[in-house]
């Protein structure tokens, strides 16, 4: 499984930079910024599930790449901009000073929408067919929009202006569905789009995405609370700080920690059909499904 994985990062790297080579017309500190946060020491883990999600349907990789890069670059933007003063405030992201550190509140802003749209072009330019460019479109612009992820961020920002809300609990559950969930959801979904995989195996790979990326939140607040700096790339213990209602906040260490279990598990389960496959590669890729789901009980980064 490690030379899979690892073949498998060194093919997202290279077309990360690939589909990241600006057009003429790109002014170079606006390029500077996109590739300097797109590039930035990132774990990839939205591209890694678009495509192994592909693999294990029996698509190709070359045919999923196109997908797996627009979701990083969404990803990409969504830190940016979720590292701005008006947001986070955070001057720490993937180990080195954020893009609007580096570059200026400006060009940090400007980064972040030419990602987006680079992420819609590189589907639409690059995709195996226009039926399935269309879908992949489709797919990201409804995880990415307001009912997705903008939405979340939006929701998140509310408890700073001193929002309360009555159910705290249902309130942050939907929070974290949208601003995480949806996207890697939407990984899930667009690897089983390129590779032409049927409703049942579609439906399945969607709800591993739903439970994986709120067990991905759960155990990102907690890293929030307990994990190092330097191993995580960014800065901690800012949930608090920032009167975030995280999920340690509202339910606790322990029941943080059981909640993403029971997330992991729901997770594995929703792709029990996969189990058992004949083919090798089927095998190896729905290995990695399971092993990436139990490696977030682990996470240190
Ligand atoms: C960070 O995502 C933002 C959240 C959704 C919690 P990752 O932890 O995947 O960040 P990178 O891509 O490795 O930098
Ligand atoms: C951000 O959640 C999720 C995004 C849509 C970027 P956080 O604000 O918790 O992410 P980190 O902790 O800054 O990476
Ligand atoms: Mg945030
Ligand atoms: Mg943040
Ligand atoms: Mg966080």
């Amino acid at each position: 499984m490690t030379s899979y994985l690892d073949q498998l990062r060194l093919a997202i790297e290279t077309a990360l930079d690939r589909f990241s080579t600006m057009p003429v017309g790109c002014p170079s500190q606006l390029s500077d910024a996109m590739r300097y946060s797109l590039l930035a020491r990132g774990k990839r883990l939205r591209p890694l599930l678009t495509i192994v999600a592909a693999e294990l349907c029996g698509g190709k990789r070359d045919d999923a790449l196109p997908a797996a890069c627009a979701v990083e670059m969404i990803h990409a933007y969504s830190l940016i901009h979720d590292d701005l003063p008006a947001m986070d405030n955070d001057d720490l992201r993937r180990g080195q000073p954020t893009c609007h550190v580096k570059f200026g509140e400006a060009n940090a802003i400007l980064a972040g929408d030419a990602l987006q749209a680079l992420a819609f072009q590189t589907i639409a330019a690059n995709s195996p067919s226009p039926t399935i460019a269309a879908d992949c479109v489709r797919i990201l612009a409804d995880a990415a929009g307001c009912a997705g992820m903008v939405g979340g961020q939006a929701d998140d920002m509310r408890e700073e202006l001193g929002f309360k809300p009555p159910n705290a609990e249902q309130w942050l559950l939907e929070i974290h569905r949208r601003k995480t969930g949806a996207i890697i959801r939407a990984a899930l979904e667009m690897g089983a789009s390129v590779a032409g995989a049927n409703e049942n195996q579609r439906e399945s790979l969607k709800s591993y995405g739903e439970h994986f990326g709120l067990a991905f939140q759960i155990t990102d607040d907690l890293l929030d609370c307990s994990g190092n700096e330097a191993e995580v790339g960014k800065r901690l213990r800012k949930d608090s700080e920032q009167n975030k209602l995280s999920w340690t906040v509202v339910h606790g260490i322990e029941k943080s920690k059981s909640d993403a279990a029971k997330a992991v598990e729901a997770a594995i389960k929703s792709i029990e059909q996969f189990g058992n496959p004949s083919d090798a590669t089927k095998r190896i890729t729905y290995e990695v499904l399971v092993s990436q789901a139990q490696g977030l009980l682990q996470r240190r980064k």
